[in-house]
């Protein structure tokens, strides 16, 4: 096992993912590519729906968080093992509904929907939007009316946390383009308003604190203030709010210097708070929604790379350059994000060297990762870098006119290609000129 128990070496000294040799998977689908381990993504869907029925009710729902990795393959997944989803745009809708994803069980998200992406949501029969803010409201009322039907939404609501700070000052999330703050008074005027709107069923109410978060604290936090505000809205309005969509963001473990975090035991946690401050203000639980992304998703994944240059700069680094980069997975440029390498081809040998891994862009900032644990590489050699799931397709990029790479899904040890590589001629498909 290496941080994650699909990561194994096999008699050949090679990495395996879900059984499958990485270095039999980089010769057959090149590189640079993703590989997924689809048996994971269905496992930790299945770990979410029992521990979110057993510990919320029967009618519980998790939401998968498309937004993560998003491909055609991934909803029927999704709506194989019973999930909703959350979209965000267009394209995300577009894909759910190419895929057959029951338009029921799609929430849309987003903080700036355009009148198409509402008109072709409405089109698709889309269960719930999630409303950010007065203008969309605004719109989505006068589409409903339009049309004569009534559209089922959640509020998007800023509880004020700070989920890494969250202890220092309640209020310093306010400021987010995201929803509306309960703080400044404009949560409870937005949900006055969806009362009264016409075309509208304001059903519930949605939170999300952050993502990569380890502790239960923040959610503990955030359940805190939103029960409360629903208790307020119960005095202020005599309304009920019938569904509660606590968001996504339970973390990840990436290198072996990180937690494993037992999601059952999370949503457990997590329910038994929300339960007993809802029995604290006297209020029925609402139906509860949770919206995970990165958990369901990011351990199941690698990403191959074809060492190429080795250089070692003395008195400074070893760059070890591999045939991707920042164009599959921009994380460390964007977050500094950390991850695990090793040499594929001789897996067990011992990560004694601190290299920085770089990517093949005009760019000193394309790098996968600096100080990263590596045995010794040379050109030709396959790296792995392990845990990329999550929010490295979804946001991969043509820069330098990179082809982004293939996504190939390994069930129990046979693999498929999910998501064909793209082709120089799929770079220049849309130029006109
Ligand atoms: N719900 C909402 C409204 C969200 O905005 C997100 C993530 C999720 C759910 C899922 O959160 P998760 O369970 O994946 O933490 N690109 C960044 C992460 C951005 C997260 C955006 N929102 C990264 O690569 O770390």
């Amino acid at each position: 096992m290496i941080v994650h128990s699909h990561f194994d070496i096999n008699d050949r000294d090679h990495l395996t993912i879900g059984g499958a040799d990485a270095v039999d998977l980089a010769n057959t689908y090149g590189t640079p590519a993703y590989i997924l381990d689809e048996n994971v993504i269905r496992e930790n869907c299945r770990i979410y729906k029992k521990a979110a029925a057993e510990s919320f009710g029967a009618d519980a729902l998790p939401l998968y968080a498309s937004k993560a990795l998003c491909f055609t393959a991934i909803y029927r997944i999704a709506a194989e093992e019973g999930l909703g989803v959350d979209c965000v745009s267009g394209g995300e809708l577009y894909t759910a509904k190419k895929a057959g994803f029951p338009a029921e069980r799609i929430y849309f998200h987003g903080n700036n929907k355009t009148d198409l992406d509402i008109a072709d949501a409405m089109d698709m029969g889309v269960g719930t939007f999630v409303v950010d803010n007065f203008d969309e409201l605004s719109a989505l009322s006068a589409e409903a009316v339009r049309r004569g039907i009534t559209q089922r939404i959640l509020l998007r609501i800023t509880p004020g946390i700070d989920p890494h700070t969250h202890r220092a000052i309640m209020t310093g999330n306010v400021d987010s383009k995201f929803g509306s703050a309960i703080v400044t008074g404009q949560a409870m005027e937005i949900v006055k308003a969806a009362i009264a709107a016409e075309g509208i069923d304001l059903a519930g109410l949605h939170c999300h604190i952050g993502s990569q978060i380890f502790d239960i604290e923040p959610f503990s936090d955030a359940a805190d203030i939103m029960v409360r505000f629903i208790a307020d809205i119960r005095r202020a309005c005599n309304y009920e709010i019938r569904e509660f969509n606590l968001g996504g963001g339970l973390g990840v473990r990436y290198t072996e210097y990180d937690r494993e975090i037992d999601y059952a035991a999370a949503i457990r946690d997590i329910a038994a708070v929300v339960t007993g401050y809802c029995k604290e203000h006297n209020i029925p639980m609402p139906r509860v929604i949770l919206e995970p992304g990165r958990s369901l998703v990011a351990a199941a994944g690698a990403t191959l790379y074809t060492v190429g240059s080795v250089k070692e700069i003395p008195g400074f680094r070893k760059y070890v350059s591999v045939d991707g980069g920042m164009p599959d997975n921009p994380r460390y440029a964007l977050y500094q994000s950390r991850y695990t390498a090793l040499i594929a081809n001789r897996a067990s040998a011992p990560r004694t060297e601190k290299v920085t891994i770089a990517g093949r862009c005009c760019e000193s900032g394309d790098l996968i990762g600096e100080d990263m644990e590596l045995s010794s590489a040379k050109r030709g050699d396959i790296l792995a870098v392990l845990v990329t799931g999550a929010y490295n397709y979804s946001m991969a990029s043509n820069y330098n006119r990179l082809p982004r790479p293939p996504v190939i899904m390994v069930k129990d040890g046979e693999a498929r290609i999910a998501v064909r590589r793209e082709s120089y001629e799929d770079l220049t498909r849309n130029d006109l000129m």
